[in-house]
């Protein structure tokens, strides 16, 4: 198959783009679109054969549910049943943005969906694109990260034609996603909310809404499509946690023992410690005070670490604040820890 290739302007719109590319969603095609968290890979959710299609062009095991991008608030309705007053108190304050929300499925949306659930994950994305092209769709359209299956997600376009060129109809060029990790997954299932994936919006953000968070730890599988080692590249990854000199001669120890070797490493460093290993391969991602750079770069350094054909990653590890315990949680779990 041919992957046509369509570069759209988020400032400026065209919607005879739009509408090209929604007619593609509207016959059972698959279209991957810019959202502000990373690429999704879309097609009509109501639709179970071009659903069927995104396993088939990830890799993606079906038993890994898949969330559904919505461009209006009230779609949440048709979705899901028994909608509690927390989820619209949430869809108020941080839609359109990077948080999901896990509901009781309506009858409506086709199983292979939500792999067999009977809840359904729902998004508003924060992009121009991505909400003119469900809108311009007409349907609500189910969308996972636009990498094959365990690989980091995309953050632009380029990445996107490295995984799955050839696989798909279309790839719209939005340019570089903002947040750059995944959107939040919140679980309002249960009596007490649950984080099954922390993400773009903050666990210290979500408290200013619901009081009571719990926050599922990855030593149990708790999201179905959470398998321990995701977002891996296909250099092993060695994180290396704490903060100042300490982890600075931790990092240190670990590069020179594997140089010594002969791997081919890289370090993958915080701003603030990036003239700290002069003899070693460094790549800065972001400063530590402003983890939203940090976020932004993290997936596009991996792969480019993957490009340059190294074997082993040193990563230093931050935070676990805000934006970080999302950071800390695609570092571990590209460490298959
Ligand atoms: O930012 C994002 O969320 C991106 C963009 C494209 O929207 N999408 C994304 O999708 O990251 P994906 O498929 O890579 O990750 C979705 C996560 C998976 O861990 C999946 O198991 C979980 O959401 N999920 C989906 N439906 C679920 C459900 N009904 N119950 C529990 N977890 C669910
Ligand atoms: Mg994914």
């Amino acid at each position: 198959m041919k992957t046509k290739i369509l570069e759209i302007n988020s400032n400026n719109i065209n919607l005879s783009k739009i509408k090209e590319s929604a007619r593609i969603i509207k016959v059972g095609g698959l279209v991957a679109f810019p959202t502000e968290t990373v690429y999704g890979l879309g097609a009509d959710a109501f639709n179970p054969q071009a659903v069927a299609k995104i396993f088939e062009a990830k890799n993606r095991p079906l038993d890994d549910p898949l969330i559904v991008h919505i461009s209006e608030r009230e779609e949440i309705f048709k979705l899901a049943k028994d909608v509690p007053d927390t989820a619209v108190e949430l869809t108020d304050k941080f839609w359109p943005g990077p948080l999901t929300l896990v509901l009781r499925k309506s009858k409506s949306l086709p199983d292979i969906v939500t792999a067999g659930l009977d809840t359904v994950a729902i998004r508003m994305p924060a992009n121009e694109i991505a909400l003119s092209l469900i809108k311009e769709s007409r349907t609500a359209i189910a969308a996972p990260s636009a990498n094959l299956f365990g690989r980091p997600s995309p953050v632009n376009s380029q990445h996107v034609i490295d995984d799955l060129d050839g696989k798909i109809d279309m790839i719209i060029d939005g340019g570089k996603t903002r947040v750059g990790v995944e959107s939040t997954v919140l679980d309002l299932t249960q009596n007490i909310p649950s984080i099954l994936r922390p993400g773009g919006v903050s666990i210290e953000r979500l408290k200013e809404v619901i009081e009571e968070i719990k926050i599922c730890k990855s030593d149990k599988i708790l999201s179905p499509g959470m398998y321990p080692r995701h977002y891996s590249p296909k250099a092993k990854v060695m994180l290396v946690e704490g903060n100042g000199k300490i982890q600075v001669e931790k990092v240190k120890n670990l590069a020179s023992r594997f140089n010594s070797q002969g791997c081919s490493l890289g370090i993958l460093a915080k701003e603030e410690h990036s003239n700290k290993y002069d003899s070693f391969k460094v790549k800065t991602i972001g400063p530590e005070k402003d983890l939203t750079i940090y976020a932004a770069n993290l997936f596009s350094v991996l792969r480019e670490f993957d490009k340059e054909g190294t074997d082993i990653i040193v990563a230093e590890g931050v935070k676990e604040e805000g934006l970080g315990l999302a950071i800390m949680d695609r570092l571990r779990k590209a460490a298959g820890e």
